[in-house]
């Protein structure tokens, strides 16, 4: 065989084993993107922190639940948790973000009384999660979270979503400073 023959063969050869590699790689590329929301509420910073540390990893966009008016720290610590500990809502404003344009929702809240703040039970009362996949998270002073985020699965699960999975952030005893970190580092599995 002469060189100029082999050196054709080891051409194509080297094409037949690179262009799927290739194709792979457009593939991806020309993949689309999942599209992720994080809706959050939070009464001392703690959960926005880690909402939006979540939402610039993961390039989520990013709702806030507010209160309607907010509540003095008494009325928060007191009626707020009694309306958490019994998982009912409490006033919020207006909310105008459909869920339809995102793959992924991800809802946030920080525990009252052993129990999500009654806010986000609000805002999942007047929301439509059918056929969405939905990540809950909570953040607390100490731990046993199960409590709180079980029921806020329920709760999604009443009015359509799909739970792929849900964590919790200890706040207590962590500086403000210190939890976009234990944020990331939770991010890491929904890349
Ligand atoms: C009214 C109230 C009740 C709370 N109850 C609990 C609780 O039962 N368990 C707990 O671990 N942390 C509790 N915490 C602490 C918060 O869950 C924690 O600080 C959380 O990160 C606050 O989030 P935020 O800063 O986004 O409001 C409570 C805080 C407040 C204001």
């Amino acid at each position: 065989m002469s060189k100029i023959m082999k050196s054709l063969l080891v051409l194509m050869v080297g094409l037949l084993i690179l262009s799927p590699l290739a194709l792979n790689g457009a593939q991806k590329k020309g993949a689309k993107k999942m599209k992720n929301l994080v809706v959050y509420y939070s009464y001392t910073g703690n959960t926005e922190i880690v909402a939006k540390a979540l939402a610039e990893d993961l390039k989520a966009d990013v709702l806030k639940i507010e209160d309607a008016q907010t509540p003095s720290k008494f009325k928060a610590y007191i009626s707020g948790g009694i309306a958490a500990r019994n998982e009912k809502g409490w006033p919020i404003k207006t909310v105008n973000v459909l869920l339809k344009e995102y793959d992924r929702v991800f809802v946030g809240a920080p525990i009252w009384w052993g129990k999500a703040a009654p806010e986000i039970n609000s805002y999942i009362e007047q929301t439509d999660f059918k056929g969405k996949s939905v990540v809950v998270f909570v953040t607390m002073g100490g731990s046993k979270a199960d409590e709180a985020i079980n029921a806020l699965c329920t709760k999604i699960e009443a009015k359509g979503g799909k739970i792929v999975s849900s964590f919790s952030v200890k706040t207590g005893g962590v500086k403000k400073e210190d939890l976009p970190a234990k944020a990331k580092v939770k991010a890491e599995q929904y890349k």
